[in-house]
């Protein structure tokens, strides 16, 4: 193989209780990134369209950074060019740094004839998203690289486990127009956590995985619930009660943050119910003076999609 261009899903992290430690692939929304083996050794990224400010330094740049920390781990007698289009811009909550370290392990990996596994694939990734945010989270890069949702068991060791993915699960999300660098949302966490919330709050996570596994869209809805981090950080994203409470009143299982924000997800049973949601969402929006883009997809099973090989 000597080129692969792939699809490299945008994530929802978080998912409202599981901060840091949940996430989950979306199926329309992404970037497509291609890689092409070269003569001259080293990695060079030649263009990135879709998406202002990003550097082409590979040092600089969270694919950059995944491509050489792989060839220095494997070198290879041939070099990489990578050249990416962003579907959706960096800061809006849904993983874009994720995407774009969680493609480039992905493909670089089939490049090299797939000496990494999956999890390993991963560890690279986290290497991206410090190099964009100062910390190595697994929540995005995970939920790019393994598709469906994931839960981050363990970082010390890297431990990640799939979860199932209820067929009739449906997204909706709005992404106003601001940027929140994941960064600053980062800063206005809580120190120390009441004991009282940490139950709630892990009790939540396991009714979500329990849900999850057996298709139960009540205990979905109940466990979407954030005590912590929720609180924290909704002022920096404009309505985001107004919204939350919209789509909940039209019919959505849950809604809150994706991963840092500005982007607000909103989980629902079934096409009728997403269609409610995003119509709600819509009108709530509507006169605020805010762009915004809203869409609704299907949750990714899959992860990283190869689109063609030469
Ligand atoms: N779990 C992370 C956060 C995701 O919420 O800060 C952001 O990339």
């Amino acid at each position: 193989m000597k080129y692969i261009k792939i699809f490299a899903p945008a994530t929802v992290a978080n998912v409202s209780c599981g901060f840091d430690s949940m996430g989950f692939a979306v199926d329309t929304v992404g970037d497509e990134m291609s890689f092409t083996k070269t003569v001259e050794k080293g990695v060079k990224i030649t263009q990135i369209t879709g998406a202002n400010g990003l550097s082409l330094d590979p040092t600089k740049n969270a694919a950059g950074v995944v491509a050489l920390a792989m060839l220095k781990k494997h070198p290879a007698d041939f070099g990489i060019e990578i050249s990416m289009h962003k579907g959706y811009s960096p800061g809006s909550g849904l993983g874009s740094s994720a995407a774009s370290s969680g493609g480039a392990a992905f493909g670089i990996n089939e490049l090299l004839d797939r000496p990494f596994s999956t999890l390993e694939l991963t560890k690279f990734a986290m290497l991206g998203e410090e190099a964009a945010c100062g910390t190595p989270i697994a929540d995005n890069v995970a939920s790019a690289i393994f598709g469906g949702f994931v839960l981050i068991r363990s970082y010390e060791p890297l431990d990640i486990v799939k979860l199932p993915v209820p067929d009739e699960l449906q997204l909706v999300a709005i992404h106003p127009q601001i940027e929140v660098k994941t960064k600053d949302a980062r800063e206005v966490l809580p120190k120390d956590v009441p004991l009282k919330d940490a139950i709630t709050q892990w009790a939540n996570v396991g009714g979500l995985v329990s849900g999850l596994y057996t298709n139960d869209y009540q205990l979905i809805a109940n466990s979407l619930t954030d005590v912590i981090v929720e609180p924290a950080r909704k002022h920096l994203i404009p309505h985001f009660d107004l919204v939350k409470n919209e789509a909940i009143k039209a019919g959505a299982l849950g809604a809150g943050i994706s991963g840092s924000g500005p982007t607000i997800f909103a989980l629902c049973k079934g096409e009728e119910a997403a269609a409610n949601v995003y119509k709600a969402i819509q009108n709530a929006y509507s006169d605020k003076n805010i762009d915004f883009n809203l869409f609704t997809s299907k949750i990714n099973t899959q992860g990283v999609k190869i689109l063609e090989t030469k």
